[in-house]
C-alpha cells in the first residue's frame, strides 16, 4: 500500500517536531506536519521559523512545498506511513505525569490509524506509556505499529544534532525494529536498540543526569556566597588543569520545558523515593530566593530600581518556557521596588532596551547570559547579581596573581 507522504509529524511546528521535519524533508522524504498551533502554521507557511533554531529557516525556505508540507488538517494522519508524535508531555497540577493527554489523544485519533502504519513516539514519555498505548491499539484491533525513538537534541542546535547524535529506538519486534531503523538512518548514521521500558528511562535519565549536575553547581555557588566568598574563583581552580572536574558546570538559572518537569516524571516513577531529584529540584528552582535573600541581607529593595537582564530559559534563545528569570520577577513583584525587565530574542512591548535597563536601574539581575551581554560594561555604582559570572574575563591566571 502506498502512501501520499512518507512520514506525519503530529506537534510538527513545536520545538522537537518542526526541526525534525525539516530534516527529513531535508533529505526528500516527503513530510507533512500536523499543528493545530495556527500562529506557527502562517509563519512557517510564510517560510519564516517560529522560534530560533540554527541552520533552520535555509532548509524550510528550500523545501517547503517541495518535500515539506505544513497542515492544521488532521485527516492527512491517514495518508501518511510514518506517525510521528511530538506534542508535549506536561506534569499535572500534582507534579505527575499527565497519561490521560496521551489517552485522550489516541482516543480522537484512532479513526485515522491503519495496519500498514507506523506510529514513532518522541515526546518524552513516562515509563511504560509505549506499551500502554500499544495495549490500546490492539484493543482497538489495529496492528499499527509503534516504536519509542526519543528526541535528545539541545534546543537551539537541533539541525546539526540530529544528524550527529546516536538514535535510540525502541521497537515491538524486530521488522518493525528494521523499518524505524531504515528511517532514522536516512537522517544519522547510528542507532542504538533498546526495549520500551529502557528507551524511555534512557531519555528520562539523560536529562535528570543534566539536571542534577547543574543543581551541584547551584549549590556549590550558594554554600560559597553564604560564606561571602567568590565562588568563580574557587570553580577556576578547581577546573583549571583538573581534568577530573572538567565537567562541573558553572551556576546559573537551570529551566525549560524539559529538565525539571523530567525530573518529576522520575521522581514519580520511583514513587517519590528520588532523593537526589528532589533535593535537585529544590536548589535549582530555589536559586531565585536564595539572590534575593542574599540581596536584602546587603541593601533594602525599598523603592529601589531592579532590572532583570535577559528573560529566556537559555543562552541566544528567545524561548521563555519555564525560565526562572520569571520565578525572580515574581519574587521581587513581592518587595516594594520597581522592576525592569529586557530580552533581545523575546517580543514584549513592556521590556527596555538593555542599555536604557542599565541606566534606570540601582540593582541588576542577570536572569539569562545572553552572549551578547558578554560585553557589557555596567557602572561600578549599580549592583550586579548575575549568578553565572557573565561577565567573566577568563583569565585564571591573571585572576590569580591579583
Ligand atoms: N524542547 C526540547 O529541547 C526537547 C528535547 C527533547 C525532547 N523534548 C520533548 O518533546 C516533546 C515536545 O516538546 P517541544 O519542546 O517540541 O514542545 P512544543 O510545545 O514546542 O511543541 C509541541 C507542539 O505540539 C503541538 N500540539 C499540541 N497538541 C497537539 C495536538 N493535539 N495535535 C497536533 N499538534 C499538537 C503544539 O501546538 C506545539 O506546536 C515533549 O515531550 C518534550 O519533553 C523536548
Amino acid at each position: 500500500m502506498s502512501f501520499k507522504y512518507d512520514v506525519c509529524v503530529i506537534g510538527g511546528l513545536g520545538h522537537v517536531g518542526l526541526p525534525l521535519g525539516l530534516s527529513f524533508a531535508n533529505k526528500n522524504i516527503k513530510t507533512i506536519l500536523y499543528d493545530i498551533n495556527k500562529d506557527a502554521i502562517n509563519l512557517v507557511k510564510n517560510k519564516v521559523m517560529p522560534f530560533m533554531e540554527q541552520g533552520a529557516e535555509e532548509i524550510l525556505k528550500t523545501t517547503l512545498d517541495k518535500t515539506l508540507f505544513v497542515t492544521d488538517d488532521r485527516d492527512v494522519i491517514k495518508d501518511s506511513k510514518f506517525i510521528v508524535i511530538v506534542i508535549g508531555t506536561p506534569v499535572d497540577e500534582h507534579l505527575s505525569p499527565n497519561f490521560v493527554l496521551f489517552r485522550d489523544f489516541f482516543s480522537r485519533f484512532i479513526n485515522l490509524f491503519s495496519d500498514n502504519q507506523h506510529i514513532i513516539l518522541r515526546s518524552t514519555v513516562y515509563p511504560g506509556t509505549t506499551e500502554r498505548i500499544i495495549d490500546y491499539l490492539r484493543k482497538s484491533n489495529l496492528k499499527t505499529r509503534v516504536s519509542f525513538c526519543p528526541e535528545r537534541i539541545a534546543q537551539g542546535y537541533a539541525i546539526k544534532e540530529i544528524s550527529t547524535l546516536p538514535q535510540i529506538i525502541s521497537s515491538e519486534d524486530d521488522s518493525s525494529f528494521s523499518e524505524a531503523e531504515k528511517l532514522f538512518k536516512i537522517i544519522t548514521s547510528e542507532v542504538i536498540r533498546l526495549s520500551f521500558m529502557e528507551a524511555e528511562l534512557a531519555k528520562l535519565f539523560t536529562n535528570v543526569y543534566r539536571y542534577i549536575k547543574f543543581s551541584i553547581a547551584n549549590q556549590f555557588y550558594q554554600i560559597a556566597t553564604q560564606n561571602n566568598l567568590d565562588f568563580y574563583k574557587i570553580y577556576d581552580a578547581i577546573v583549571y588543569n583538573y581534568p577530573r572536574a572538567k565537567d562541573l558546570p558553572r551556576a546559573g538559572f537551570t529551566a525549560g520545558p524539559c529538565l525539571f518537569k523530567d525530573t518529576m516524571q522520575l521522581a514519580a516513577f520511583s514513587k517519590n523515593n528520588f532523593f537526589l531529584g528532589h533535593a535537585a529540584m529544590l536548589v535549582n528552582e530555589g536559586l531565585p530566593y536564595f539572590l534575593v535573600e542574599q540581596l536584602k541581607q546587603r541593601i533594602s529593595l525599598e523603592n529601589k530600581v531592579v532590572g532583570i537582564l535577559g528573560m529566556a530559559f537559555k543562552p541566544d534563545s528567545d524561548d521563555k518556557r519555564e525560565s526562572l528569570s520569571y520565578k525572580l520577577k515574581h519574587i521581587l513583584e513581592f518587595e516594594n521596588c520597581t522592576l525592569l525587565c529586557s530580552d533581545p530574542f523575546i517580543k514584549d512591548p513592556r521590556f527596555l532596551s538593555e542599555d536604557e535597563l542599565i541606566e534606570k536601574s540601582d540593582i541588576i539581575f542577570i536572569g539569562c547570559p545572553h552572549s551578547k551581554y558578554n560585553n557589557l560594561e555596567i557602572p561600578d555604582e549599580k549592583i550586579l547579581i548575575d549568578p553565572w559570572d557573565t561577565m567573566f574575563k577568563k583569565d585564571f591566571k591573571n585572576k590569580k596573581q591579583i
